[in-house]
């Protein structure tokens, strides 16, 4: 095994100039990186979300707002519902943040990892990510795929999650000065497409001589934790009909879905036993229940369906009446997408 500096970035760059994944947000292996706002906004959508479900809302964004100083002048209210079904919503909120303190800055991306790191709502992984791949510094991206391609190559036996500072200087030596954002990128498709999780395809790995772990099995790195088991919570939405059109809330600025349309619940997200009061007095019936998986917890949302009182008595200043002819642009996550589905089959 030679795991020599070099030899494994040159590698690993030999092979994705040949097989590089061709995604909306990239230039060509070795080609002129593509413009900052594409890659930032792309990195941000990316996190905790894959290449496939990333590709409509990447198109639809810079479709909607080409660049950054349109997404800063957007509305709030638009822009979360534009990224309505991508989920981890703050990533939503830390956009359009960063968007406004890059507009203010005249509208051009600090050109480093460190001057990237100041701007508000932009972590580590996208400050990393947007420095090496439009700008080319010589910054070190670990994304889960890229976490596994090295917990491999240094056979790192360590369980998640000790093992990421170990994993991370191992990245950081690997890193190498040329092509820094092809590297990062090469890793990450490697991870995608050979490392995977199950069933590595080391026959067709282009560092396969270079890795520790193959040598044990790869499949076995990273170990992972024992599992925990997901809290159950349960809860209830509320489903409020009147004259072809629903009653939906905007969610507070901050916490689960912060800044969403949704139907009004009993505060699920926050209590853990589905206690809580409806919106309103009067008659009330199941409407079956829609199961969905948070990354901390699974949710069980009863949907009540209201048949009979006072509508008069809804504050009005607390919601208000969506047709229901236009649903789909309310911008509803995808928990009480799902709701609103199971309410409308009974119709
Ligand atoms: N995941 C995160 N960033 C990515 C990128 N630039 N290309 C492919 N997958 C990614």
């Amino acid at each position: 095994m030679d795991a020599s500096a070099d030899t494994i970035p040159n590698s690993l760059l030999a092979w994705y100039d040949s097989q590089a994944r061709v995604l909306p947000w990239r230039s060509p292996p070795g080609s002129p990186p593509p413009e900052p706002y594409r890659v930032w906004l792309s990195e941000v959508m990316l996190q905790q979300t894959t290449v496939a479900a990333v590709g409509p809302y990447f198109a639809k964004f810079l479709a909607r707002w080409p660049t950054v100083m349109d997404l800063a002048a957007a509305d709030d209210a638009d822009v979360m519902a534009a990224w309505a079904g991508l989920g981890y919503y703050a990533r939503a909120r830390n956009l359009l943040a960063c968007a406004r303190a890059v507009a203010a800055r005249g509208g051009a991306f600090p050109e480093t990892e460190a001057g990237l790191r100041e701007l508000p709502g932009l972590g580590a992984y996208t400050a990393a990510a947007v420095a090496a791949i439009a700008f080319g510094e010589r910054a070190t991206v670990v994304d889960a795929n890229v976490e596994r391609v090295v917990a491999r190559l240094y056979a790192i036996d360590e369980p998640l999650p000790a093992a990421r500072k170990a994993i991370r200087a191992c990245a950081e030596q690997l890193t190498p000065a040329r092509r820094p954002g092809d590297f990062a990128q090469g890793m990450m498709d490697l991870g995608a497409t050979i490392c995977t999780s199950r069933k590595p395809r080391c026959l067709l790995c282009p560092v396969a001589q270079h890795c520790a772990g193959r040598l044990e099995g790869a499949e076995r790195f990273p170990v992972k934790p024992p599992k925990a088991a997901k809290p159950q919570r349960l809860g209830r939405a509320f489903w409020i009909e009147q004259g072809g059109a629903v009653w939906l809330v905007q969610r507070p600025g901050s916490g689960m879905l912060g800044g969403m349309r949704a139907l009004p619940d009993d505060g699920w997200s926050a209590r853990a036993d589905g206690s809580g009061k409806g919106p309103l007095a009067g008659q009330w019936q199941s409407g079956g229940v829609v199961r969905h998986s948070f990354t901390h917890f699974d949710l069980d949302l009863q949907l009540m369906l209201y048949s009979g009182g006072d509508l008069d008595r809804l504050p009005a200043d607390s919601g208000e009446w969506w047709p229901l002819d236009r649903i789909a642009e309310a911008g509803l996550p995808t928990l009480f997408a799902k709701a609103a589905q199971l309410a409308l089959g009974q119709r």
